[in-house]
Order: structure tokens, then C-alpha cells, then sequence
């Protein structure tokens, strides 16, 4: 299509473009100018990253054509503010803890200003309906209200637009100061994956199966090779090293040339000069399949008959719990109440897509800039592959747009190195949402089966649990997911006599492994909505049924784990029943308001037996910062500013003097994967420790350079003081240069090992004289109760839910902005399982193929939410802090459920509880399409 010549005004600059009249804005702005603020999360204008404003008005630029755009006026986020100076918009997300990952953030922003530019005082209704357009994964949405409102009051000229003053004393632990990486992600200056720039790039893609299930005959790519601006068309043949990957189970083949086992399977990889040739000679690959039978349900899988997907067998794993005898524990119980339960795949939907960016290093090596929830992880698979030692391969963690486990497993990674070696160029590779939503892992699909006899003053006495889950077409995490399943499967409560058989089974579906909650969600999900069944059946009240029942210091778990310290969830029950004495709502007519109840714990750490540990190094650097390099990663869940602020408050210098560099596998010392919850206890220890070396060597520096005893002299924000004469000895400033003077090189470095755990044992009753510790399953739990209170609206089955009350167990909160904010992003995550989520596929094919068919919820159906942060000591946490960054998607969508049950009688035991479903069962003669 011919070229047309466009004027157009951009953040106050005339701007001239010659340009395809189909470009669109997007591509114009992050392409031509370099814009890379405005971003791209799905291209189909369903989530909101891109929006920009043109004449006033908040649009999404990547549905608008430049051919549009003549004569217009563009505002993008990178002009609003004023160098250092914010703008009271951008301010307020700071100031506010609105900024998780960020991704969403310049898209927010813009929307929120397009709304005050015309609306100077709206309500939260107006700041709703402005932002309906964009999402937002992390934050839950209920601090962007907060910020939005604030920066109308900043710009009405109601408050000053400052920033967050620090406490002058350095103690940082357990205030809410601003996240340390919010004013580059405000102004839109971060850099994710697809905003890096390299010269001569190639941009790699991948042909996936058309098949879910089916034997590769031939793959024929010489017409391929021929398209104009194609360097290579790669397959099996040319991986050098294992053509497999996996992260427990190498199992999924980095290019498939035997057997496809899901419609996401790579079988070759186009290398070009542009992603348009790219995708031309993806078409151009030919490929023969023989079809097999798709196994599309574990059910089926289980059956003899079955195809084998994998030769070892379609169970990947068979987990066991048992404790006490159920047999006998069922002939005490009064009451047995049985039922099964169902919850759906769930995409991650995170904002940002995969992408990478991989370049070969002169020593025949390779190095890869990605979003990665565990770079030595990656490293260790991606050399594998490339037949390259460990220490030739380096991965360095950029900025993520969202994680929540799906980034534990590699996507763009192998590949793009494989292109950089196979071609000597840089590659890069981003997922378009469609190929995120095809390709990468989901949260399991479970099928649970529940029978639990209580006696009739509500005691628990025995549990049998059933639970299958459908692990998709290859290992991934599945094994350790269906372990926390079965582990957590009857709840946080004492049960004496327990049986519970967890399978992960594989199916032609898209492979599942690692989501927020790792397992927790779905027998929490079934489990509360089990305990309010039974305190319907009992007659009992459900807070006053947990009570009874729940964990406590001295009791144990299922597996037999005795707790010793650190069980806050009796307090959160205590916490979230008071909170709901001072609660009313009131119904609208033709609703009916329920509320329901549901607790849950997680464990914080790998456990298991397995060596949890991790890494820091503190140095000073030449312009008299504080370097904290950690191998812990920042997904937006805010690790950076928790381990700065104990850093800073450890060392007693100022907050705003730290620096982090995270997940670099030549710079940063391992961290292990961020998951599990752990960062903030491992890493967190080890940059304690690190800081009270660090610290050490400061004092003793400037004790030789005054020549007093080191006992003398503190530090105290960030200033050295002989405490004997209260002199002020030095400034951190000075302290610098004298530093440079000396050529004293100041740095400490810490290894932390968290307190030894165990396996999971055959039977969890301790024996005779048994050793209690040998039944650590888990150093530590965080524990939760949530109430929800929700509208029903009886003739269409639409579900509001107007309040959520959260009591949050984690230990000592390091940051209660950080923290609120998992708990607000939790809490709607939990919704959206509760209500609408799904990923859907039909016969191994992808039904759910855009985000907007995930069903998210959007800023207009965020509830209010009350955090209740409830501070229960680890003795061995740093500053007593656990972890608290998963549970919250966990005990939210039972609370939902069993609200749902409360206010209309309608008992949902298959997840999403749809609109559809609720009609259908108060109404079983509406026929529902
Ligand atoms: Fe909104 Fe991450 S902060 S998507």
C-alpha cells in the first residue's frame, strides 16, 4: 500500500511521517519515535496499555491508523513530566503505592489525565467508567482509585504534589515508603523486554503444531529459506545440545521433530529481518502430521485404553497424605458431608507478553535479557540446550510486566539464544497474545472429591480427598503443584485422621505448572466451600466452626507438621469478625446481599527437604550509593524496595540512597526462583546479614580514620556519630570520598539457608518418642481469613461483590503499602477465579484466544477491600517478616461462593460461578444460552 505523508503534533513537537496508512499509532510511536512508554500488551485494544490521548481524548493506539491522524495533537506519557518534576498525576501512583509491575501504569496514567484534563472533581463512579479500559493484574485496582483521586485534589490546588517524606532516622522497616522503582515506571523511562533496541536484530518466531496431539511425518522448510530477509529456518536438527526443557522433568521439546503433544508445541523457528518476513515464512513451512487421539481430559488419560502421551505413562505423579485412620475417624463423626468440586485452567494474564532479547558473546557464549522469575534457572536449561557451560550463558533479569509463576518456565529464552549462536546476531522474540495464551503454562484444572465427618459440636475427625489434576502435556511444575494441593487440601485446621491421594495427570492440553497460590487456590477453593456446607449441615456459625478447628502454635498440620511459632490465623478470624460487627449494607431491591467466610494458609519457601537459599552483596559505589545486588527477582510484586528498606534501615543510612540490581547470573549471587512466597525471608535474611557485615566495616573504616574504638560510633541516618561526645564524625557523603580517597573498597556478601525442612512423610503421626522436627514440612506458613459480602441479583444471576474484609497473617510487614497491595491484587485475582475466569479449549484447540476472552476483572467490579495486616513474629524472619505474596488469591473466591450460598441459596461447585450458572440453578426451567 502506498506511502502517505502525515503532520501531526507529539507531547508539543511538530511531527512529520511518511508512513503506511495502516501503521498504526502504536507501532508509530514506540517504532519511529521511540516512545517505548506507551506499551503493548495485547494489540486488540483489550487491555489499556497503549492508551495514549489524541485531542483530548484517552485512546487505544494500537487500534488507531496513522491515516487518522493528520493534523492531531498525541499526548503520550512521556510528556507529562517536567525532567525531575512529576506531574501531580504521576506523583500520586507513587505516592499512593498505585505502581506494582508497572505495565499498566503509563496507560492508567494517561487515562486518569484525560479524565481530570475534562473533569476536574470526579467520583469514583466517573474515575471508574475513565478507566474501564484498563487493566490492571497487580494492584487490584483500589490504590489507582486512590491515586487518581489524590492527584485531583493535588491539581485543584487541595494539596501540595510532594512526594512521601522519608523518615529522617533511616528506620524504613514497616513504613510505606514509595516503591523504589515507581518514578522511572511513572514517567514510562522503565525498559521491559520489548523496549530494547539493538543494532542489525533479527526477530525470531516459532511455526507451533497444528495439532494437539499428533506424529510429525516430515517438516519441509526450503521455501521458507527463500522468502526475502529470511537468515535461517531452524528445527531439531539444529539444537546442539538436549532438545528438551523442562524445570523439574526436561520433558517438552525445544523443537519438536518426533510428536506434537499440544497445539503449542515449536517444531521450527523463522529468524528474519523483520517480524512481517518472519511471519511470510512461517506460512512457508511445511509441515506433514498424522493425527492421534487427543487426550483431552485426565479422566480419559487414566482409562487403560488411553494413548500414551508420554512413553513413561500419563500419571506424572501420584502424592500421598496420610494420618491417623479414616476409617475409624468416619465411625466417630456424627455428621459425614461429601461433595466434589471443579476449578477451571486459569491464564496468568499478565500485561506484558514474553519477550526477549538474546546476543552472542565473543567467547562463544551468549547473553539474554529477559523477564525471568528465576534467571539461574533459566541459565541452567538454556545451556543444556546449547551445549554450553553455565558460565558462558548469562541471563539478565529485566523489568517484568507481571509474573505470578508464569514466568518460571522459559518461553522466549532457548530459543532466542539458539538464534543468536545458530546466526552470530542479535534476536529477538515477543509472543503475540495470542501465541502467550497458546503457548505458555496455565494454572491446573482440578477435579476434587471431598468426605469429612465432623462430631456435632463441630470438631473435624476425619478427611478423604480426592484430587486429579489435569497437568497438561508436559511436566512443568505439575508434580510440586499437586504436592501443595495435597498438602494444603483439607485446609488450615486439625484433623486427626486424613487421607488424600493428589495425581497430576498428563492430557494434550496446554501444559500447567506454576501460578500464584501454587496449588493452594484449588483445594481452597473446595475446602472452604466443604466447611461452609458443613456448618450449614451442623447448624454452627462458620467463623465459630474455624475457630474450633484452626492451627495454633503446638498443633499440627495434615503432613504432621507441629507449629511451632508464627500462627496468626486464629487473630485473622478474630480480626475480620469484629471488622464485620461494624459492617452494613444494604441491598438494592431485586438483590440479595450475602456473606461468606474462608480461611487459608501457604507456605512460605521451598520446604521439603529441598536446600532453600539465597544471596547478597552490598558495596559502596563510586558516587556514594549503596549497590544491593541480589539473585532474588522484582516481578512487580515489590521485592526490590523490601529488601532496600531492610537493607537501608540495617546499615542506618537513607532509603533513597540504595540501589538494587537483581537476577544478573554474572553480577548477583543466586537467589533461586522467586516463588513460593520466599523472598522477603531469604533474601531478606541474606541482605540482613549482609548489611550487618556491610555495617561492620563502615564503623570499623571510620574508627581507624578518627582513631576511636568502634563501639563509640553509630550510624544514624546516614550520618557516622561518636556517640560518646554526640559529634557528628561524617556525612554518608563524606564518607564517600574519603572512601575514593583510601581506595578502600567497601562490600559485604551473605549465602542465607533457610532452617531445615523434610520431606513429606509416609504417615504424619509421630511415633513414640519421634522427633517433631523431622516433620518439618515447612519453615514457616502465612495464614488468611477473608469475608466477602455480595450482592445477588436474583433474575439474572449477576453477582456484586461489594466488600471484602482480608486478614493477612505474614509476620512482620516490611512495607504496608507493598503489602496491602498484594492483598487488594490477590483479592480481585481470587474474584475473577470466583466469577468469570477461564481458559477454555476444546478438544485440545484454544477456545480462550484473546485477553479479553480470559474475563479479568476490570477496575468497575473492584469491591471495596479492607486490608487487615495481622503481625505474627518469625522468630528467624528478618525484622520477624514471613511472606505473604500469594495467599490472597486463595481463601478470596470461596469467601465469594459461599457468600453467593448465603444470599440466594445457590450452592456453585464448579468454578467460575458465572452469571449463567447462578440463573440456571435459581431457575432450572430458564433455558440459559
Ligand atoms: Fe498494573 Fe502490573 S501494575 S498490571
Amino acid at each position: 500500500m502506498d506511502k502517505i505523508a502525515i503532520s501531526l503534533i507529539v507531547n508539543g513537537r511538530p511531527v512529520s511521517a511518511y508512513v503506511s496508512p495502516n501503521t498504526t499509532l502504536l507501532t508509530f510511536l514506540r517504532g519511529e519515535l521511540q516512545l517505548t512508554g506507551t506499551k503493548n500488551g495485547c494489540a486488540q485494544g483489550h487491555c489499556g496499555t497503549c492508551t495514549v490521548i489524541v485531542d483530548g481524548e484517552a485512546v487505544r493506539s494500537c487500534l488507531l491508523k496513522m491515516s487518522r491522524l493528520n493534523g492531531k495533537r498525541v499526548e503520550t506519557i512521556e510528556g507529562l513530566s517536567r525532567g525531575d518534576e512529576l506531574h501531580p498525576i504521576q506523583q500520586s501512583f507513587v505516592n499512593c503505592g498505585a505502581v506494582q509491575c508497572g505495565f499498566c501504569t503509563p496507560g492508567m496514567i494517561m487515562s486518569a489525565k484525560a479524565l481530570l484534563d475534562r473533569c476536574p472533581d470526579p467520583t469514583e463512579e466517573e474515575i471508574k467508567q475513565a478507566l474501564a479500559r484498563n487493566l490492571c493484574r497487580c494492584t487490584g485496582y483500589v490504590k489507582i482509585i486512590e491515586a487518581v483521586q489524590e492527584a485531583a485534589r493535588m491539581l485543584r490546588g487541595e494539596k501540595k504534589p510532594a512526594g512521601i517524606e522519608l523518615p529522617p532516622d533511616s528506620r524504613v522497616v514497616g513504613r510505606p515508603v514509595p516503591r523504589i522503582d515507581a518514578i522511572p515506571k511513572v514517567k514510562g523511562e522503565t525498559k521491559y523486554a520489548d523496549d530494547l533496541t539493538i543494532d542489525h536484530v533479527l526477530y525470531a518466531r516459532a511455526l507451533r503444531s497444528q495439532y494437539p496431539h499428533a506424529e510429525i511425518i516430515s517438516i519441509d522448510t526450503r521455501e521458507a529459506e527463500r522468502v526475502p530477509g529470511v537468515v535461517a529456518v531452524l528445527t531439531a536438527k539444529d539444537v546442539p545440545g538436549r532438545n528438551a526443557f523442562g524445570l523439574l522433568i526436561p520433558d517438552q521439546p525445544v523443537l519438536a521433530d518426533k510428536k506434537v503433544r499440544y497445539v503449542g508445541d515449536a517444531l521450527a523457528l523463522v529468524l528474519a529481518e523483520s517480524q512481517t518476513v518472519a511471519e511470510a515464512a512461517l506460512e512457508r513451512t511445511k509441515v506433514e502430521y498424522r493425527p492421534l487421539e487427543v487426550v483431552s481430559t485426565p479422566q480419559r488419560a487414566l482409562e487403560p485404553d488411553a494413548p500414551l502421551i508420554h512413553e513413561s505413562g500419563n500419571v506424572l505423579a501420584h502424592i500421598k497424605v496420610r494420618k491417623g485412620d479414616v476409617a475409624k475417624g468416619f465411625a466417630q463423626a456424627d455428621v459425614i458431608v461429601e461433595q466434589a468440586y471443579f476449578t477451571p485452567f486459569i491464564d496468568h494474564a499478565y500485561l506484558e507478553p514474553e519477550a526477549g532479547l538474546a546476543a552472542p558473546n565473543e567467547d562463544g557464549g551468549v547473553t539474554i535479557w529477559v523477564g525471568s522469575q528465576g534467571p539461574g534457572d533459566d541459565r541452567r536449561q538454556v545451556a543444556a540446550s546449547l551445549a554450553l557451560p553455565e558460565e558462558k550463558v548469562r541471563i539478565i533479569h529485566l523489568p517484568t510486566g507481571g509474573a505470578f509463576g508464569g514466568r518460571e518456565d522459559v518461553t522466549v529464552q532457548i530459543l532466542c539464544a539458539l538464534g543468536a549462536l545458530h546466526t552470530k546476531r542479535p534476536v529477538k522474540m515477543v509472543f503475540s497474545r495470542l501465541e502467550s495464551l497458546r503457548v505458555r503454562i496455565k494454572r491446573h484444572a482440578e477435579y476434587l472429591r471431598y468426605k469429612t465427618g465432623m462430631t456435632r459440636d463441630g470438631k473435624l475427625v476425619a478427611a478423604e480427598v480426592e484430587i486429579i489434576g489435569d497437568t497438561g502435556a508436559y511436566a512443568s511444575a505439575g508434580e510440586a503443584v499437586l504436592f501443595r494441593s495435597a498438602e494444603f487440601a483439607c485446609g488450615p485446621y486439625v484433623i486427626p485422621n486424613v487421607k488424600v491421594d493428589a495425581y497430576a495427570v498428563y492430557t494434550n492440553n496446554v501444559p500447567c505448572g506454576a501460578m500464584r497460590g501454587f496449588g493452594c487456590p484449588e483445594p481452597a477453593f473446595a475446602s472452604e466451600a466443604h466447611m461452609d456446607l458443613i456448618a450449614r449441615r451442623l447448624g454452627m456459625d462458620p467463623l465459630n466452626l474455624r475457630q474450633i478447628n484452626a492451627l495454633d502454635v503446638g498443633r499440627a498440620t495434615i503432613t504432621g507438621d507441629r507449629l511451632e511459632h508464627g500462627v496468626g490465623l486464629r487473630e485473622t478470624i478474630s480480626r475480620v469478625q469484629e471488622a464485620l460487627t461494624t459492617t452494613s449494607i444494604q441491598a438494592e431491591p431485586g438483590k440479595k446481599v450475602g456473606v461468606g467466610i474462608a480461611c487459608a494458609y501457604k507456605n512460605v519457601g521451598l520446604g521439603s527437604g529441598m536446600e532453600d537459599a539465597g544471596g547478597a552483596i552490598i558495596e559502596l559505589t563510586d558516587e556514594g550509593r549503596v549497590l544491593l545486588r541480589v539473585g532474588a527477582v522484582d516481578l512487580g510484586q515489590g521485592s526490590d524496595t523490601v529488601l532496600a528498606q531492610i537493607a537501608a534501615q540495617t546499615i542506618g543510612m537513607g532509603y533513597d540512597h540504595m540501589i538494587v540490581q537483581a537476577g544478573d547470573t554474572k553480577e548477583a549471587p543466586e537467589g533461586g526462583m522467586t516463588t513460593a512466597s520466599r523472598q522477603t525471608f531469604v533474601a531478606g535474611n541474606a541482605v540482613l546479614r549482609a548489611a550487618e557485615r556491610f555495617k561492620e566495616q563502615l564503623v570499623s573504616f571510620v574508627a581507624d580514620e578518627f582513631q576511636l574504638d568502634p563501639s563509640r560510633i553509630i550510624i544514624q541516618g546516614g550520618h557516622f556519630i561518636d556517640q560518646g561526645e554526640g559529634r557528628l564524625l561524617l556525612s554518608w557523603k563524606d564518607l564517600s570520598a574519603l572512601a575514593q580517597t583510601r581506595g578502600w573498597r567497601l562490600r559485604a556478601e551473605h549465602r542465607y539457608v533457610a532452617p531445615q525442612t523434610y520431606p513429606l512423610p509416609e504417615s504424619a503421626d509421630l511415633p513414640v518418642g519421634g522427633d517433631p522436627e523431622k516433620y518439618r514440612l515447612h519453615f514457616s506458613y502465612c495464614f488468611a481469613t477473608h469475608v466477602a459480602i455480595v450482592a445477588v441479583d436474583e433474575s439474572s444471576g449477576e453477582v456484586e461483590v461489594m466488600k471484602v474484609i482480608a486478614a493477612h497473617d505474614a509476620g512482620k510487614v516490611i512495607n504496608p503499602h507493598g503489602a496491602e497491595g498484594q492483598i487488594e491484587g490477590g483479592v480481585v485475582m481470587g474474584m475473577g477465579y470466583a466469577l468469570s475466569e477461564e481458559f477454555k479449549l476444546d478438544n485440545g484447540r484454544v477456545i480462550t484466544d484473546t485477553l479479553a476472552k480470559c474475563r479479568l476483572p476490570t477496575i468497575r467490579q473492584t469491591p471495596e477491600i479492607t486490608p487487615i495486616l495481622v503481625e505474627d513474629y518469625h522468630p528467624f524472619g528478618p525484622y520477624g517478616a514471613k511472606g505473604m505474596g500469594e495467599l490472597a488469591v486463595a481463601p478470596a473466591a470461596p469467601a465469594i461462593i459461599n457468600a453467593i450460598y448465603d444470599a440466594v441459596g445457590v450452592r456453585i461447585t464448579e468454578l467460575p460461578a458465572t452469571k449463567e450458572k447462578i440463573r440456571q440453578a435459581l431457575n432450572p426451567k430458564v433455558e440459559v444460552v
